[in-house]
């Protein structure tokens, strides 16, 4: 594995020459420092920090300043990862200008990349100027959790022809609008296929089956922090929640039972005598 860093074109070049991309969230630098490490190709720092580090029900109550200050977290952590950084509710759809100017502080302040965006051809424009400012942009489709209340809930989008004719047609209008990857959340394998055969970018699925150039998952749900959050595109690589449980376990024994902290851990002051300077007519501490 080379050491330098993954820029925009190593990723486009992934499309034809694989292999497939690996991306994950990472929210702080010692989780990007341990995925950077380890090999991912792409930090996404996710709007789904709304849910995974703050405990909302869903991304909405993001704000700039949130993505901004976890980015440049994980940025200090991550040496050879392509770093992306969502661009949250309500910080780039009221216009293209302020698009511009959230991304561009997500690149300046935060030492992001590139910035994600939600939403399909209607997003087009937006896409079109923030590329034209030399920031690169991903594209994000299908079920766009900022979307939540317009989409009815977290649901697979796509189902039915029209819809995944429209989801097609989206994902051409960001990668014609210059996105440079494009990733596909909840929707049929079948349709994720046909939308990766179709535009020239890398497509990196989450829920979308196997056919996509690359795929991501939320850190914390590969590695199993959270056991009732196992919807069906998740795995568990890990058991982190078993394991966290049972080091705490054994903390709480030993502190109860007095055995931590051992000698090792424990720091001794060093030993003094006390010797009288007669002039002063005063007692010091010296070194035995
Ligand atoms: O916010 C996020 O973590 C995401 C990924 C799930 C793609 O957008």
């Amino acid at each position: 594995m080379s050491d330098k860093p993954i820029t925009t074109l190593d990723i486009r070049k992934r499309k034809h020459q694989g292999p497939r991309l690996v991306m994950v969230t990472a929210y702080d630098a010692t989780f990007a420092a341990l995925f950077d490490r380890a090999g991912a190709d792409i930090l996404l720092v996710g709007d789904s920090l709304g849910m995974v580090i703050q405990g909302h029900p869903n991304t909405l109550p993001v704000t700039l300043e949130h993505v901004l200050y976890h980015t440049a977290a994980v940025a200090r952590g991550t040496r050879r990862a392509h770093l992306v950084a969502d661009l949250p509710f309500l910080s780039y759809q009221v216009s293209a200008e302020q698009a511009v100017h959230s991304a561009g502080r997500l690149l300046q302040e935060g030492a992001a990349h590139a910035v994600k965006l939600e939403g399909g051809e209607r997003m087009a424009p937006t896409v079109e100027r923030l590329v034209a400012a030399g920031i690169p942009v991903m594209g994000h489709v299908g079920l766009t959790p900022q979307s939540v209340h317009a989409l009815g809930g977290f649901r697979v989008q796509g189902r039915e022809a029209a819809a995944a004719r429209q989801l097609l047609t989206d994902a051409q209008a960001l990668a014609a609008a210059g996105c440079y990857a494009i990733v596909l959340e909840s929707i049929p394998a079948e349709v994720a296929h046909e939308i990766t055969a179709a535009v020239a970018v890398p497509t990196i699925g989450i829920g979308a089956g196997p056919a996509c150039d690359g795929q991501v998952l939320v850190g914390y749900d590969l590695l199993g922090m959270n056991p009732q959050f196992k919807p069906k595109f998740v795995k568990h690589y890990a058991d982190l929640h078993g394991v966290i449980g049972a080091a705490f376990a054994e903390f709480q024994r030993e502190v109860q039972a007095g055995t931590f902290p051992a000698e090792e851990h424990t720091t001794h002051a060093t030993p003094l005598r006390l010797v009288r300077d007669e002039d002063e007519d005063r007692l010091y501490g010296a070194p035995m």
